[in-house]
């Protein structure tokens, strides 16, 4: 089985601030960071941590070279990402603030110019069997998910950002969802919802042939499919930055399937691992190896949580 991240790379800036900047306010950030991101990208890199080998497809300009060495130096084969000479790569404007939590301003650029002809290139080394990951941050994204169907890959689709025309995409053919509470509510038009096992529950309805994997930050996840419903508990750690807590989550339990732990195992590894990204700053950077998250005790810190 191959696994392939056709998805976004993107430069994130992330600024300190004390507070998000509000409408017609001039804000003094306290520090600026670069970090490598696009949920494209850090799930691939949580895939590799984790064990999962995967291959990752997508597009940069010349300015973000350092977005292939990152995927390279975390095992993520990149033979199928391409360089653009007319457009710089994707970056987003990441304001942190004192809780830990984040706002991100998205700027498509070279991920907005992925073609039909590049994702025919990608997908012709792909087919039965194998797993493909998709965000809603490339262009092309309803001829993947039909394409990777056609070819019989496993479909799962993180629909961040979440916008309109997700709606119009051929979403009978995806196999799982990753997903948070806010898409997930937003995906089924509700705006509240009483627990995360409902709304799963509701996401389960909707689309019933398909897997859920919902999470609800500190409420935490639950995985749905068929008849089973498994919920795990978030661990509770001092957030720094939750940026990229969504994309590892999904990358552990994914490869911790594909090494063959069940559901909630796999759920426990996941969550222990978004647990001690949003420990961290950045994107990519944030997100833990396997052995660090086996070696991470939620209670009294880590055996070994320094890379
Ligand atoms: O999920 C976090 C990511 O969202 C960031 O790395 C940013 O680039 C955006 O794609």
């Amino acid at each position: 089985m191959n696994v392939l991240c056709f998805g976004s790379l993107n430069i994130d800036y992330t600024y300190k601030v004390r507070h998000f900047v509000g409408k017609g306010e001039t804000l003094s950030a306290d520090s600026l960071s670069v970090y490598c991101g696009g949920k494209g990208l850090n799930q691939s890199i949580a895939l590799a941590r984790a064990g999962a080998a995967p291959f990752h497809a997508g597009a940069i300009g010349e300015d973000g070279r350092q977005l292939l060495e990152e995927l390279g130096q975390s095992g993520v084969q990149t033979r199928y990402v391409r360089i653009l000479h007319h457009v710089r790569t994707g970056n987003a404007i990441i304001q942190n603030d004192s809780a830990g939590d984040n706002c991100i301003l998205l700027y498509g650029g070279a991920n907005r110019a992925v073609t039909r002809t590049h994702v025919d290139e990608a997908l012709a080394h792909f087919g039965e069997g194998d797993v493909i990951f998709l965000q809603n941050e490339v262009s092309m994204l309803d001829y993947m998910i039909e394409q990777a169907h056609a070819r019989g890959l496993y479909v799962v689709l993180t629909p961040s950002p979440m916008e309109p025309d997700i709606l119009e995409l051929p979403l009978q053919f995806v196999d799982a969802w990753a997903l948070n509470a806010i898409e997930a509510g937003q995906l089924l038009g509700r705006p509240s919802f009483a627990s995360p096992e409902e709304l799963a529950q509701a996401m389960h309805e909707r689309f019933p042939a398909a897997a859920v994997l919902l999470t609800a930050g500190d409420a935490g996840a639950v995985y749905c499919k068929g008849d089973e419903l498994v919920y795990q508990p978030a661990f509770p750690v001092q957030a720094v930055d939750s940026t990229a807590a969504g994309d590892t989550f999904t990358g552990f339990f994914f490869a911790a399937r594909f090494r063959g732990l069940p559901v909630a195992q796999a759920l426990e590894m996941a969550a222990r691992a978004a647990a001690l990204s949003v420990t961290r700053s950045g994107a990519s950077a944030s997100i833990p190896t396997w052995e660090e998250v086996q070696a991470w005790r939620p209670d009294g810190g880590s055996h070994n949580t320094a890379r």
